[in-house]
């Protein structure tokens, strides 16, 4: 063996014993920090807490009766009345936009001179009651206040104001 081969051989083992000894002591420091905890059984509660917080369901269902507060306030938030346009659209218009079954006619204004002569008020009526192929409310849940408003829009379609 040459002197710089030996030297090099001496400052090897050297090195690998410090970390012989490193691996050692770290064993041991984990062995005995892990030994502190060995009485603690399961997962610390404070974690289980905010484990169960994270893991848990996003929506829940209430079986029973709402709770007070939010029955009052669908009970007090009034109900805003449609418009005749919005009522006309979304209901009427189904018969009297093509004039099914002898509705009169959206915009035909001879088929509404006669009812414009009968006046707002009976046509109103007669559409709150039902008149021959006009189902009462036109199968709606329009109040009095929204089909005379749906009444009066026809009429404007018609020509009639
Ligand atoms: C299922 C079809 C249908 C729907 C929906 C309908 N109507 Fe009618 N409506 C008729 C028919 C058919 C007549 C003609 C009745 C007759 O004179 O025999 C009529 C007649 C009328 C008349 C004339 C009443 C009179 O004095 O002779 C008015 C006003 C009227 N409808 C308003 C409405 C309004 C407002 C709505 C929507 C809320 C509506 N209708 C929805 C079928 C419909």
């Amino acid at each position: 063996m040459k002197a710089a081969d030996r030297t090099f051989f001496a400052n090897f083992l050297v090195v690998l014993a410090a970390l012989v000894a490193i691996a050692i002591f770290v064993g041991v420091a984990a062995g005995l920090i892990n030994s502190a905890h060995e009485d603690e059984v399961g997962i610390d509660p404070r974690a289980a807490e905010v484990i169960g917080e994270r893991i848990a369901p996003v929506g829940k269902v209430a079986v029973g009766e709402p709770p007070a507060e939010e029955e009052g306030a669908v009970a007090s938030a009034p109900k805003e009345p449609r418009s005749g346009e919005e009522i006309v659209n979304g209901v009427c218009a189904g018969c009297h936009g093509a004039g099914i079954a002898g509705a009169p006619k959206m915009g035909d204004n001879a088929a509404w001179a006669g009812l414009w002569a009968n006046g707002i008020d009976t046509t109103t009526t007669n559409a709150i009651n039902g008149k021959g192929g006009m189902p009462p409310r036109g199968g709606s849940d329009a109040t009095d206040e929204e089909l005379r408003a749906a009444v009066v829009y026809m009429f404007k379609q018609a020509g009639f104001e």
